[in-house]
This record gives structure tokens, sequence and C-alpha cells, in this order.
């Protein structure tokens, strides 16, 4: 049996398209949902290019009752990948996926991370520290924000000059670039949970 991924994400779900289109003819493994908090995050419509089951549930579904755990059991779902999704993850979601739940952090974690560094917040932080470098890092989710232990790391140089788009141009190569390889990895050492 194919192993099966579940990706949350919160908005434009790049990285989310860039692991499906990895695994879209791969014997071993699926893209076999997509979930997200924002009714109108794109990564909608690209999970339905994909023919990608999605499912959007509220703050109360996902803190206050067990509705997103019991679909992905429901779903015998292996792994689960954070691409852009902003909220903490739960207890009862860590206990029920120890260590098969990653996220992905435009930046070298532990710095510029924790609550409130996203996106272009993370590349102005660097930006504003004159930073000679920046990169990517994949780690395991905890119970807080950005402190899993690392799984992966990329690196690139920041040039003099380079803006904020240009930062974040860099970085985002890089998470498509190797983001579908670390799961990918990853997953080999998985058991499936329907075997
Ligand atoms: C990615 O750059 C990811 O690293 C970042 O959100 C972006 C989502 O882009 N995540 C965080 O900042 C988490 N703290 P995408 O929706 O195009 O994949």
């Amino acid at each position: 049996m194919k192993k099966r991924i579940a990706i949350f994400a919160s908005g434009s779900g790049s990285n989310a398209q860039k692991i499906m289109e990895h695994f879209k003819y791969s014997q071993e493994a699926e893209v076999s949902l997509v979930l997200t908090n924002n009714p109108d995050a794109y990564v909608l419509q690209r999970a339905d290019n994909f023919e990608v089951p999605s499912h959007l549930f509220d703050r109360h579904d996902f803190f206050e009752t067990d509705e997103v755990v019991e679909l992905l059991q429901r779903m015998q779902i292996d792994l689960i990948v954070l691409a852009g999704f902003l909220w903490l993850v739960p207890e009862n979601l860590l206990k029920a996926y120890p260590n098969k739940i990653i996220n992905i952090h435009p930046a070298l974690l532990p710095q510029y991370g924790g609550k409130g560094m996203y996106g272009d917040r993370v590349h102005k932080a660097v930006l504003a520290n004159k930073e000679g470098e920046s990169g990517i890092t994949i780690h395991f989710v905890n119970e807080r924000f950005d402190e899993g232990e690392i799984i992966y790391q990329a690196r690139f140089k920041i040039e003099k000059g380079d803006t904020l788009e240009m930062i974040k141009f860099k970085g985002q190569q890089l998470e498509h670039q190797h983001f579908p390889k670390v799961v990918e990895n990853l997953l080999k050492k998985i058991v499936p949970e329907n075997s």
C-alpha cells in the first residue's frame, strides 16, 4: 500500500503544490488530503487541480475537538506535513502522530523562529540584522513554535543590495527543491498505518 501524506497549509500552497507534483506518479506514497483553516487559501484550488480532497476547519474544530485527528486516522494518514500552516499544533494531534508531523520554516532555526515569525516577517528580520546568509529549516513539530528537532537545513548567501523579494525568492527556490525529497526520505522510515 502507498503511504499517505496529509498537508496543512494556510495560504498560497506553493510548497504543497511541489509535494503533490512530486508524488503524483509515485508508487510509494500519495498526498491523500489537504487541510486548511483558511476558506480563501489558494491551496484549496491547487488541491482541486490535483484531485486531492481537502478539508476546511476552524479554531473550535482544531483546538476544542478531535474532529481533525479522527479524520486523519480514518484516512490512515502516515505523515503530516505543515507547509505554511500558521497555528500551533494541539496536544491531541501531537500525541496521535509522534514524530510524524514536520514543518518547513523560511530561515535557519533556531534563529528567526517562534510565535509570529512567519513569511515576510522572518525575511525582514534577517535583512534588518544584516545577515550574510539565510536558508530553510525542515523540522519535527512539537508543542512550541519552531522548536522541534531539525531534520534538514539548506542555506543561501545574501548579497549586498538583496531586497526582501530577492531573499524571499531564494528561500522559496530552496524550499521547492528540497522539501519534497525530505518528505520522501522520511516516509521510507515510516511503517504505514494500513500495513
Ligand atoms: C513558506 O515559505 C514557509 O516556509 C513559510 O510559509 C511559506 C508558505 O508558502 N512558513 C512559515 O513561515 C512558518 N513559520 P507557500 O504557501 O507558498 O508554500
